[in-house]
């Protein structure tokens, strides 16, 4: 079972969030299990103070060591033993599914969610595995980021996903961004590709791989720079590339 806790000024913000859909069935099947450490339960005087003025002066609050401390040693109480502790700031490296193959092998997680101008360095020096950010831009705190990493590991867990295949068959998989998609229905309107409507399975698994690399093309070329194409993938990259198709943002 993965174990995966969260310190944060407000962990029920991720609570409920997970309880639904794949993430929740998982949870009820025992393939994962959660706790949360609200910051001002550790904190150590009346006022239950989590944050102090930055040293030397400046806008906000950073998030001072003790507290976190204590968060972080009842953690690894519930925990059993040491986890990987993972820093959700967006000063880290943008999270990519690599990475997220990766945590999802762990079976010890601490998510620290930061709130205000930060965390202070020497808390970070010394207890922080990984600092892993969701997109270049800035959210009001590391919970809701959070929230999007234990979702991206947990549906990766085995017996998470209803079909096996889905997790392997789609977007970042291998490198490309997924095919489009058609639901099966009765009565057609709008026509649906005839490679999908009469095609053998041959002919529809090259319509898809091709309308998945033109996708890509189209919306992320910086993908391609990276993927490991086939033979027979880079020939039909190449005619996509030679019709010059104009990407189009979304
Ligand atoms: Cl992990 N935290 C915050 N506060 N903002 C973000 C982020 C994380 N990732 C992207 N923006």
């Amino acid at each position: 079972m993965l174990s995966i806790s969260l310190i944060a000024a407000f962990p029920e913000l991720v609570e409920h969030a997970l309880d639904f859909g794949v993430t929740g069935r998982a949870r009820q099947q025992g393939l994962w299990r959660w706790q949360g450490f609200a910051l001002h339960d550790f904190a150590a005087d009346a006022r239950k103070s989590i944050d102090a003025r930055p040293a030397a002066g400046g806008p906000g609050m950073v998030l001072m060591p003790a507290p976190l401390d204590a968060a972080l040693a009842a953690a690894r109480t519930w925990h059993g033993e040491k986890s990987l502790v993972v820093f959700m700031s967006p000063d880290g490296a943008p999270l990519e599914q690599n990475r997220v193959r990766q945590f999802a092998q762990n079976q010890h997680i601490t998510f620290v969610a930061g709130r205000y101008e930060g965390i202070d360095q020497r808390w970070i020096d010394a207890n922080v595995d990984a600092i892993v950010s969701i997109g270049d831009y800035v959210l009001s705190g590391g919970e809701l980021a959070a929230a999007v990493v234990i979702d991206s590991c947990v549906r990766l867990l085995p017996g998470a996903l209803g079909d096996a295949e889905s997790a392997t068959f789609e977007s970042f998989a291998d490198g490309k961004l997924d095919w489009p998609q058609y639901a099966l229905t009765a009565s057609e309107d709008q026509q649906i590709p005839a490679q999908l409507a009469n095609g053998d399975h041959a002919t529809v698994n090259r319509w898809r791989i091709k309308q998945a690399l033109i996708r890509t093309w189209m919306r992320r070329p910086d993908l391609l720079a990276r993927a490991n194409l086939s033979l027979e993938e880079t020939s039909m990259l190449d005619e996509i590339t030679e019709i010059g198709l104009e990407s189009k943002t979304y």
